[in-house]
């Protein structure tokens, strides 16, 4: 008789441990660097005038015998039906750098994703999207790190790794079933700390970020991973549901 089929959870919670357990052959000086480069994103154009919380950059890559290739640079697009605030307009985001996009930390990194990920994908036909972006809380403006509320991507798995979290109250992640019933709900505070999510089987928001205390400024950094079909270039999945 065969095994019952069992669906997997629609999300997995990674600890920080898991993560930096996979990456103990990188030294610590590396892990830094590819850390401290969020301090070197670009404004993000897109948020609307006066609007100056997210910093962010962009790059596509394939997967090549387990390291990532970079594709050439383009826009980031997302269907209209997927992102009502953003989607079919081209958003052009600045490149990520070349010394990160080539670190050896980031492709282990998003290797050790590729293993966690809850449901299967493709590597020979799949491609990875990854976000570097800073949230930006200040004493005049909170922080929104998901300004369209709750949300899809439109990818097939997205990893959300937190970087950095310094200054900073909120920021908690969630996930809702396709009917928007809550499912899960996490605070991220260690670095790379992870959820990864099967964004056709999930919506997801993060709640505003707020500078903690008395103190000017705060940050929570962000790693998001896409990963999606090769070519799917409209992000756009057949599972609709409610927005
Ligand atoms: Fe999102």
């Amino acid at each position: 008789m065969s095994e019952p089929y069992v669906m997997s959870e629609p999300y997995v919670h990674v600890p920080a441990t898991e993560i930096l357990a996979a990456l103990t052959e990188h030294d610590e000086i590396a892990i830094k660097h590819l850390r401290e480069s969020w301090d070197g994103l670009r404004a993000d154009r897109y948020l609307g005038p006066g609007a100056t919380y997210r910093r962010r950059r962009y790059s596509e890559f394939r997967l090549t015998r387990g390291t990532l290739e970079r594709v050439p640079h383009g826009a980031f697009r997302q269907a209209a039906e997927i992102n009502p605030l953003h989607g079919g307009a081209a958003r052009e985001f600045a490149p990520i750098e070349q010394e990160v996009a080539e670190s050896p930390v980031l492709a282990a990194l998003v290797r050790t994703l590729l293993d966690r990920l809850p449901g299967s994908f493709d590597v020979s036909t799949g491609a990875v999207g990854i976000h570097q972006i800073r949230i930006i809380a200040s004493r005049d403006a909170e922080g929104l790190p998901a300004p369209e509320g709750i949300h899809e991507d439109g990818h097939h798995f997205v990893a959300q790794v937190l970087m950095r979290r310094e200054n900073v109250e909120g920021g908690v992640s969630q996930l809702y079933d396709r009917e928007m019933a809550p499912l899960f709900r996490t605070l991220l505070t260690e670095p790379f700390e992870t959820v990864i999510i099967d964004d056709r089987r999930v919506f997801h928001g993060v709640s505003a970020v707020e500078v903690a205390g008395d103190l000017p400024v705060g940050v929570r950094d962000m790693m998001l991973v896409d990963f999606f079909p090769r070519g799917d270039r409209d992000r756009t999945h057949d599972c609709p549901g409610p927005r």
